[in-house]
């Protein structure tokens, strides 16, 4: 589409050394996003840790390190951020950026799935920021960056457990950033719009009109397209860094302007 902006080369980018020395762990880092924010983190010269359910090793092809993690479950993590500490002797970021999303009508909604994704979505990032923040706040310089969603402030039909998990990111982020801006540690969240990534691949993918469904999308966003993971990588990177010292407790929505702008009659338009 003529006047989308265009995605950065990250080849093309000057050397950064933003994060040079701090030690980071990202979680669901496997997925599209996480493994995204992983190579941006590394990029600026952070030393990145993913967690994820299922990883391979992959020594040689990434520049950071995986370990299986069950965000789920409180020993796994505390498994995994003490296995971090003692291997590279700090932990200055996290990104809690696992998560799980199916379609249910609020009807229809059974408890053990209902439980399931509040597990994994809501509590996981919990119980990381609980048994990281003791060592997020040795050097003065922790962050801590939860990924939420659009759908944390509004909704698509059938998500009643998704966005109510994302809403109570967006909340958890707020209590966070207060319990823990004494202590010099900062928590923000990215509320990512709509990014290309298999979450969501199937709503497109499933469609018999897929050429259709990807055109609509793209303009749904004023900027032209949908995001991809590098989108949401470049935002996390600045919240890890020190340009956004002076910035805690916030939402930042990345979405490319597709909810700033109400919707009009298609005819309209
Ligand atoms: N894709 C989008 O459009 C979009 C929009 C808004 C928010 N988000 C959020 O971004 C995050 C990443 O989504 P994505 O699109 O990259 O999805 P993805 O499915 O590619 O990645 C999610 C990752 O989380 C991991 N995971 C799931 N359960 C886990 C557990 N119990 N413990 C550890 N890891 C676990 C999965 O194995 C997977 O690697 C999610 O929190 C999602 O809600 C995505």
């Amino acid at each position: 589409m003529s006047g989308a902006t265009k995605e950065p080369n990250p080849d093309q980018r000057p050397a950064d050394s933003r994060l040079a020395g701090r030690v980071a762990i990202v979680t669901g880092g496997a997925g599209s996003i996480g493994s995204a924010i992983a190579h941006g983190l590394v990029a600026a010269g952070a030393t990145v840790i993913i967690g994820d359910l299922e990883v391979t090793d992959r020594s040689g092809t990434d520049s950071f390190d995986s370990e299986s993690l069950d965000v789920s479950d409180e020993n796994s993590v505390c498994q995994l951020v003490e296995g971090v500490v003692s291997r590279h002797g700090r932990l200055d970021v996290i990104v809690n950026n696992a998560g799980i999303m199916f379609e249910t009508p609020v009807s229809d909604q059974e408890r053990s799935a209902w439980d399931e994704m509040l597990a994994i979505n809501l509590t996981g990032p919990m119980l990381l920021t609980k048994h990281a923040a003791p060592h997020l706040s040795q050097h003065g310089v922790g962050s801590i960056i939860n990924i939420g969603s659009i759908e944390g402030d509004r909704c698509n039909p059938g998500h009643a457990a998704y966005a109510a998990t994302k809403a109570g990111i967006h909340g958890l982020t707020r209590a966070t950033a207060v319990d823990l801006g004494p202590v010099s540690v900062r928590c923000n969240a990215i509320a990512p719009g709509w990014i290309d990534t298999p979450l969501n691949a199937s709503y497109v993918d499933n469609h018999p009109d897929r050429d259709v469904v990807v055109e609509e999308l793209a303009k749904l966003h004023p900027i032209g397209r949908v995001g991809s993971g590098s989108d949401v990588a470049d935002v996390a990177v600045w919240l890890a860094s020190d340009e956004s010292r002076f910035v805690t407790g916030q939402v930042i929505t990345v979405d490319g302007g597709r909810t700033v702008r109400p919707s009009l009659p298609t005819i309209l338009m």
